[in-house]
């Protein structure tokens, strides 16, 4: 099977009960470290990731499933948006519908902040991710030439503008 190939005949997607949501703890690091490793080609060191995790704009999020980390991400408060840095998902559990479930989370942190938008940027040779972005909202609006430090890659912006809901009574209002 290539990366791009839909299993989900085969994969069961999981109900929103099952995951559990919560602020990453330093006792999460050598798990969260192992969930990098396995997820990325330049992944980020554990002195970056505590860096990170110090800043007073760096917020660090797991969901566990059955009371284990089975993924985390890492996003940036700015003025107007989110920029998520890293998301990843434990191989076997993907495809079941977690990494959505973490977008939509993040989404509905923005109302809260009275932020507008998420932004990530993707390796231009990361196809999964980028198809998961564009399932998950995101539309690519730009091109990063040599985005990180560490590597030659190229990444593509991507873009999700957020549009809270107009609630029915507003609607009546102006009807
Ligand atoms: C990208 C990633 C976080 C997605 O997590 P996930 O839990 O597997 O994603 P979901 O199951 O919620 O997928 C939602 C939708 O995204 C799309 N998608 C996700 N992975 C895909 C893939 N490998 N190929 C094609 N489409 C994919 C699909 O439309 C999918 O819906 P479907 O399964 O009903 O077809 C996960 O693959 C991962 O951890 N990758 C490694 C780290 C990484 O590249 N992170 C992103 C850059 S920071």
């Amino acid at each position: 099977m290539n990366a791009t190939e839909s299993p989900k005949n085969r994969t069961p997607k999981l109900t929103p009960d099952a995951i559990h949501f919560r602020w990453m703890i330093r006792s999460d690091l050598p798990r969260v470290m192992h969930l990098e490793n396995c997820a990325f080609a330049n992944p980020w060191r554990e002195d970056e990731m505590l860096k990170f995790l110090a800043s007073r704009n760096g917020i660090g999020m797991v969901a566990e499933l059955a009371g284990v980390v089975r993924a985390y991400w890492l996003y940036e408060l700015r003025n107007i948006s989110y920029e998520i840095h890293n998301i990843a998902v434990e191989h076997t559990f993907r495809r079941m519908g977690l990494g959505r479930a973490i977008i939509e989370r993040t989404k509905g942190k923005l109302s809260e902040s009275n932020r507008k938008a998420l932004v990530t940027y993707v390796a231009d040779f990361n196809l999964p991710a980028q198809l998961f972005f564009k399932a998950c909202g995101f539309r690519a609006t730009a091109i990063s030439r040599q985005h990180w430090e560490e590597s030659d890659a190229d990444a593509y912006r991507f873009f999700y503008r957020h549009r809270p809901e107009t609630r029915p009574e507003t609607k009546a209002a102006k009807s």
